[in-house]
């Protein structure tokens, strides 16, 4: 993309109506619009974040052997009278009326929904295991919707169902979706701690939240810090393994980690205290095991091998997909804007053209752009022309993790600058060297 074609709407103030860090920038690079409280437009560079997010996504669920698919956003009331929660669920739904006076409802999640689809059309036990998701909006009308899209009233959801036979084979989703989720997050650049958590209008009993560490982080949390050890990496995983994602639960779980909500002061106090921590966290992500709280009030059954009917056991699993993008920017920052994990920026590198309209500098990025471009690589050419200072205020603030600067000085001696946002560091290349090193880094 050259910028000269683009659409980002930079802002030079800050926005008073931000107080955290990552709705500010969120706001200054041109990423959201609010259009009513909690309710948002994602503008052209929010939205392809929105979607590389969406992407890691989908890519981790499909490979944890879980079946993408679409449900409405609106949905009816009945189903929700069926399992009681029309009316447990309160102020927070947004319920609506069509015209032939049907009462409806914008969907704040989809257990309903899901449950009478499986009731409509599986009957056996040998169709299970199922785990089927869908990305979605979601509407949920928060009291207080606040700090950009980390709490909206409109936002995008990840929601997953598991469908299985029995309660040992419902917890094996479990596990597979908490291995599943924290590839997801590290993919994202982003360390995000299963915590044990409270189940609230979804209910169960079995519940791990996914929290990332912030100041700015709405729920207190309180863990050991040997916990913030722990990586998944690249490891293998079989997530048909029953004992495989066991042992990956264990491992992550092993440690105190505690949302204040479950929080256990003596269980806390046992740990040495150096590594007591207290510290405030983001929800990125939260999974369920509920049992047969729904299939029981829906009548979803399947017929055993031994030929009776029992209901099927359930779980929920939800990512904050919009929240993420905020989250990210709160875990990665600085004073001068946004710097994006690799995994998710909006585009791989940002070229600046110190001198636009010098034709050896002008036709370097060019170049640039073409090689890039012809790799794969979604490059973002600032060709406009600008002072430098404002070129690299402008990058720096959208955050993208490697810059190329082309100036005639350098050309005349066969380099350009490849700089990164993360470190500040810079290095003199050639052209060449510089694509092959982006190509690299994103290979
Ligand atoms: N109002 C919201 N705005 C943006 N994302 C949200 C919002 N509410 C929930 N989410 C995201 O959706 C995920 C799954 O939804 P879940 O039902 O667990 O939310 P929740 O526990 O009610 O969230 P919270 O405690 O933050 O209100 C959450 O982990 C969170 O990342
Ligand atoms: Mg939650």
């Amino acid at each position: 993309m050259r910028l000269t074609r683009y659409f980002l709407p930079v802002l030079k103030e800050n926005p008073a109506e931000a107080q955290i860090v990552s709705h500010r920038l969120m706001l200054r690079a041109g990423m959201i619009k609010q259009s009513a409280a909690g309710i948002y437009s994602w503008l052209p560079l929010g939205y392809k974040v929105l979607r590389r997010i969406e992407q890691i996504v989908h890519e981790e669920q499909i490979r944890a052997g879980h079946i993408p698919m679409l449900m409405p956003t609106l949905q009816p009331a009945d189903l929700w009278r069926e399992s009681g929660r029309y009316d447990d669920y309160g102020q927070e739904m947004l319920r609506i009326t069509d015209r032939q006076d049907r009462d409806m409802l914008y969907g704040p999640t989809n257990e309903e929904m899901i449950t009478d689809i499986f009731r409509a059309h599986v009957g056996s036990y040998k169709d299970l295991p199922l785990t089927l998701y869908h990305i979605q909006w979601k509407f949920r009308d928060e009291m207080r919707p606040r700090f950009g899209v980390m709490r909206g009233r409109e936002f995008l959801m990840k929601d997953g169902y598991n469908f299985d036979v029995d309660k040992d084979a419902a917890l094996h989703a479990y596990n597979r979706h908490l291995v599943s989720y924290l590839r997801t997050y590290e993919r994202m650049g982003l360390q995000a701690i299963p915590m044990r958590a409270d189940s609230g209008p979804i209910g169960g009993d079995d519940t791990h939240e996914f929290l990332v560490l912030a100041e700015t982080g709405e729920s207190e949390v309180f863990y050991d810090s040997q916990i913030t050890d722990l990586k998944f990496g690249d490891r293998e995983i079989d997530y048909d393994s029953v004992d495989q994602c066991r042992a990956v639960l264990e491992e992550f779980t092993s440690r105190y980690a505690r949302t204040d909500e479950t929080h256990d002061g003596a269980l806390f106090n046992a740990i040495p205290e150096e590594r007591r921590r207290t510290a405030r966290g983001i929800e990125v992500g939260q999974i369920f095991y509920f049992g047969t709280k729904y299939s029981e009030a829906m009548g979803a059954t399947v017929q055993t091998a031994e030929g009776s009917k029992v209901p099927v056991h359930m779980g929920s699993h939800g990512i904050g997909v919009s929240r993420l993008v905020g989250a990210i920017i709160e875990a990665s920052h600085d004073d001068k804007g946004i710097i994006w994990p690799e995994g998710v920026t909006p585009f791989h590198c940002g070229i600046v053209n110190l001198k636009q309209g010098d034709a050896a500098a002008d036709a370097a990025c060019e170049g640039l752009y073409k090689a890039l471009t012809a790799a794969g690589l979604e490059p973002l050419y600032d060709d406009r022309d600008e002072r430098a200072g404002a070129k690299f205020a402008t990058m720096d603030l959208i955050g993208l993790p490697w810059r190329i600067t082309v100036g005639p000085r350098g050309l005349a001696a066969g380099v350009v600058e490849l700089t990164s946002r993360r470190t500040g560091e810079s290095e003199e290349l050639t052209p060449e060297a510089a694509i092959a090193r982006i190509t690299a880094i994103y290979g």
